[in-house]
């Protein structure tokens, strides 16, 4: 018997890196996935996976109507709702703010507010009803930009900053019916793309070559896999495993949060 046995989650962003893994894990543990997700090409791959098990609707998380349409889908296809992932996101490639022109900075700015923070308030608003009536809970994908500067540029540790919020906001609104958490996780090697208007579109975020300081900059050393991710998002959706939890923000980054000033862990000063 899975953790989620008889859970309905619907996840944004779930048909490619992160939210595919969590798409992934929560329907081996028993539950079954509505998907919202611009790639046709992710769902269709999800569709063949999974079959039944899931339900994919195309679209933009930036526009309201979408939204409501993935939740009708969810209760049509499921009959509840017990979990909402806001989880798709754009990245800027830590564009500095003096690069970026005035037209750039504001379509910048719309495009990547609009998918990281308006596309987490559309989840949320289209889904509360049914939440509200399962008892059940939303999980945001944050990051370590949620709370540090450098895991990016302006506009996007601007948007996680706003998701902690947004998180917090939502936690007190809705309770106590529905229970609001997030995970931030740090970098992970995934397709993670960025704003079209500012030509970062066909880059991803394995581009930057991570992975070849990730040893110096993260505490604990190597950059943990989106499954090595997942679990935290089994623990934030089983409701028995969480009962005190709203509001809550987990920092998951493999240290990032604790990183000290003059060396990651502390074992320069010690020798
Ligand atoms: N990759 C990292 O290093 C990292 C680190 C911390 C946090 N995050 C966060 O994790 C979340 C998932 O990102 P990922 O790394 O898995 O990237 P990803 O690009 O692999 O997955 C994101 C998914 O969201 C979808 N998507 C993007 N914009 C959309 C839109 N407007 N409408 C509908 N779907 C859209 C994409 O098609 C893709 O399937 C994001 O919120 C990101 O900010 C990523």
């Amino acid at each position: 018997m899975g953790r989620l046995q008889g859970q309905v989650a619907l996840v944004t962003g779930g048909a490619g890196g992160l939210g595919r893994a969590i798409v992934e894990r929560f329907i081996g543990e028993g539950a079954r996935c509505a998907v919202l997700d611009r790639s046709a090409a992710g769902l269709a791959a999800l569709e063949q996976a999974f079959g039944d098990k899931v339900a994919v609707i195309q679209g933009d998380v930036r526009e309201a109507e979408v939204n409501d349409r993935a939740v009708a889908l969810t209760l049509e296809r499921f009959g509840t709702l017990d979990c909402f992932i806001g989880n798709a996101g754009l990245w800027d490639f830590n564009r500095p703010l003096v690069s970026l022109c005035g037209a750039e900075l504001t379509a910048g700015f719309d495009e990547l507010f609009g998918v990281n923070v308006l596309g987490y308030l559309h989840g949320a608003r289209a889904s509360a009803a049914a939440l509200r009536q399962s008892g059940g809970s939303m999980i945001f994908t944050l990051s370590n930009a949620a709370h540090l500067p450098n895991g990016g540029g302006v506009l996007y540790t601007a948007s996680k900053h706003a998701g902690v919020g947004l998180v917090r906001q939502l936690a007190y609104e809705l309770a106590p019916n529905i229970r609001v958490n997030a995970v931030a996780p740090g970098g992970i090697l995934t397709g993670l793309t960025g704003p079209a208007s500012l030509g970062l579109n066909d880059r991803d975020i394995r581009s930057i070559g991570f992975e070849t300081v990730a040893d110096r900059i993260v505490p604990l050393g190597f950059i943990p896999t989106v499954e090595e991710y997942v679990p935290a998002y089994v623990f934030l959706a089983a409701r028995a495993e969480n009962v005190p939890a709203t509001g809550m923000v987990l920092n998951y980054d493999g240290g990032l949060s604790i990183r000290g000033f003059m060396s990651p862990n502390g074992q320069e000063i010690a020798q």
